[in-house]
């Protein structure tokens, strides 16, 4: 039998369906509740609220556990590749060699982006954001594509779109570099895989050779991994409540760079790698900072700890912390602020405040570290934070087309004005 939760309120009881998860979680549908009774539920933040029914992450922030489509991140991390979690993310299953080889070949023959991108890209000025950038050049498809504004399109067409923009994206982000430092942008060279054609984008110089060093390449592909999905965050929710008006993929992806981009999320990384330089510019005094993220009277906040659903350890910053070691000692790189983080995690680990909190180090707190060591610079973190989250955003944004889902529209208690006179603009 199914299990309801029944409510009282002022003597009137309404009985309310508890809907269940694959992994037993449980929640109360509260969909028809206002209808029967007048109420609605408010919850700031959406702290408690589940938002969709959805079968592409499960994430259990008691225990630490984060699977896509029920493959944990663990293997995916170990084994797999960025392209391949792509397409399992997007279509639901991992990919037969056939279906990889065409999927990998549809990516490589959209990657070069129209000729017209550089002129917007000129507009920009070099102290641009490249995050600014990347959401005004994804919206941009929207102009070169038009046929994509159409919400009735075939399956084929959008599967299209979702295929451009998976290709389009590296090159966007690696333009939005060249751009920023003022040099000349590089074409895609298609006879290197996703992750290496993009790094040759971001450093090959003109005139000069440029070999792919596969220990990069290898670390930025784990680093996309991890970053590929995370089940109804910030700017997840941000594609799906867009693209619930039937606003274009284009549009909604954008959208979802732009929620990305604050320094509470995506946003954090670059946050990270900036506090730990503050703190060893003012001679590594990691008491100081500790008991400043402490004091309520000060804004300062210990970036890249906390997360709105791990409360007991991020498991992407375990992986994370692990090949920032990795990584560094086979690059030969020798980061000070490596062994800061090492010390705050240590101290904040200890400390009752951040204990009581449930304050842990979270998948930024290294990952910016790392981009470091391969040369990617600090306002360009996000961005690579955005590359990999991309196929989650397709991913959920599909799903909720397939699902039909009503647009997003939530309530509120209005703690306004009651109903006032106009005053006249002398009388006032
Ligand atoms: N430093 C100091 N105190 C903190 C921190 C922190 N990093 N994070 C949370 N707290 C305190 C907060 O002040 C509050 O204390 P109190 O109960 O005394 O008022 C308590 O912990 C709960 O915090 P909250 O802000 O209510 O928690 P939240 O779930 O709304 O916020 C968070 C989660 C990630 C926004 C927050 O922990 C934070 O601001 N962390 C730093 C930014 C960061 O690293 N963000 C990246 C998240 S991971 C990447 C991603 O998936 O986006």
């Amino acid at each position: 039998m199914s299990k309801t939760a029944t409510l009282t309120v002022d003597g009137n009881s309404y009985e309310l369906p508890i809907i269940e998860g694959s992994e037993n979680e449980l929640a109360i549908n509260i969909s028809k509740l206002r209808g029967a009774s007048g109420l609605i539920t408010i919850d700031p933040g959406f702290k408690n609220t589940g938002s969709t029914r959805s079968g592409i992450t499960f994430l259990n922030g008691e225990e630490g556990i984060l699977r896509y489509r029920g493959y944990s991140i663990e293997d995916l991390a170990e084994k797999s590749s960025f392209l391949e979690v792509a397409y399992l993310l997007i279509y639901g299953a991992l990919p037969t060699q056939a279906e990889f080889s065409s999927f990998q070949e549809q990516i490589t023959h959209h990657t070069l982006v129209h000729e017209d991108i550089k002129k917007i890209l000129d507009g920009f000025p070099s102290e641009a954001h490249p995050m600014g950038v990347m959401s005004s050049l994804v919206t941009a498809q929207t102009a070169f594509y038009p046929e994509s504004l159409d919400p009735n399109r075939s399956w084929d067409a959008v599967n299209l779109s979702i295929i451009r923009i998976l290709a389009k994206m590296p090159t966007f982000a690696a333009w939005a570099y060249k751009n920023e430092i003022g040099h000349p942008v590089n074409y895609p060279d298609n006879r290197l895989n996703y992750t290496e054609n993009f790094l040759k984008m971001m450093f090959a110089l003109p005139a000069a050779e440029y070999e792919v060093d596969p220990i990069v390449a290898d670390a930025l592909d784990k680093l996309l991994i991890l970053h590929a999905d995370h089940e109804q965050n910030c700017s997840t929710a941000t594609v799906r409540v867009v693209g619930s008006s039937q606003a274009s993929l284009y549009a909604s992806l954008s959208a979802g760079i732009n929620a990305l981009w604050g320094p509470l999320h995506g946003g954090a990384n670059q946050a990270v790698i900036e506090m730990l330089e503050m703190i060893k510019a003012d001679g590594g005094n990691i008491e100081k900072y500790i008991a400043k993220a402490k004091d309520k009277d000060d804004p300062f906040r210990l970036m890249g700890f906390g997360h709105r659903v791990y409360k007991n350890f991020d498991p992407r910053a375990r992986i994370i912390k692990k090949a920032a070691d990795d990584v560094l000692g086979k690059l030969g790189v020798d980061d000070p602020v490596l062994e800061i983080a090492k010390k705050i995690e240590e101290v904040a680990l200890e400390d009752e405040y951040f204990v009581q909190r449930s304050l842990y180090p979270n998948v930024d707190f290294y990952s910016g570290i790392i981009y470091r060591a391969m040369g990617i610079p600090t306002e360009m973190f996000t961005v690579m934070f955005a590359l990999g989250r991309l196929p989650g955003w397709i991913a959920q944004w599909k799903e909720m087309r397939e699902n039909g889902e009503p647009i997003g529209r939530p309530r509120q208690v209005y703690t306004g004005s009651t109903l006032r006179d106009y005053v006249d603009i002398n009388n006032r």
